[in-house]
């Protein structure tokens, strides 16, 4: 199996309202997106699913909404990223080692995919997985995200508990790392600061 497949139908709730989308809102992507940055990463980033007015509009994982603004903060002020915002796919935006992905590729109704779309996603990103230098290392965005890998990897979902800041072993010799999503709910709560994510990033990338 492909990585991604920009012409993905298999879900038809997701292919109907990305068609409706596409109707309503001419200028938006409204199509699976596909993912960011280094294609020889030593981080993979993995995100939930487009957001309506950001990746959706963009094409580009977390771009042009909130979600994004402390994600590319946070990679800018660790040198990961060329800038510190993510406006749109023609900004020129370079991530070093770094790259950003989604457990479901297209916009779900109400920020919330169904099970089965999780389920029928998960083999691009475990054939994205595959293609990752063996040293690479993964950050799951929340609970679906860190869901999904395990899913990727074939591993009983109660294997390995989510905690924000829990680091895992994976069964070929990777780490996954947890964080909340730098959503804006998280983010504006403050269950998620700016120093957190820091924090939890430089675990992620193996930083001391
Ligand atoms: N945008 C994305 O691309 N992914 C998320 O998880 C949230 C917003």
């Amino acid at each position: 199996m492909n990585d991604f497949d920009s012409q993905c139908r298999a879900c038809p709730r997701l292919a109907g309202f990305l068609k409706q989308i596409r109707q309503e809102r001419p200028d938006y992507f409204a199509r699976p997106v596909p993912a960011f940055g280094d294609p020889r990463p030593r981080l993979l980033i993995v995100g939930l699913a487009p957001g309506m007015h950001g990746a959706n509009r963009t094409g580009r994982p977390f771009t042009g909404d909130y979600a994004g603004v402390l994600l590319y903060q946070t990679l800018y002020d660790l040198g990961l990223a060329s800038d510190a915002v993510s406006k749109h796919v023609g900004d020129g935006l370079r991530l070093r080692g770094v790259r950003i992905t989604n457990a479901v590729k297209c916009l779900p109704p109400q920020n919330k995919p169904e099970t089965s779309e999780i389920r029928q996603c998960n083999g691009f990103l475990k054939a994205e997985i595959k293609t990752l230098p063996d040293d690479c290392r993964l950050l799951a965005l929340g609970r679906i995200a860190h869901d999904a890998v395990l899913r990727a990897y074939g591993l009983k979902l109660s294997s390995l508990v989510f905690a924000h800041g829990a680091t895992h072993p994976l069964p070929d010799g990777r780490w996954l790392t947890d964080s909340y999503h730098c959503s804006r709910y998280n983010t504006q709560t403050r269950r998620l600061t700016p120093a957190m994510f820091a924090t939890v990033m430089k675990q992620a990338i193996g930083e001391p």
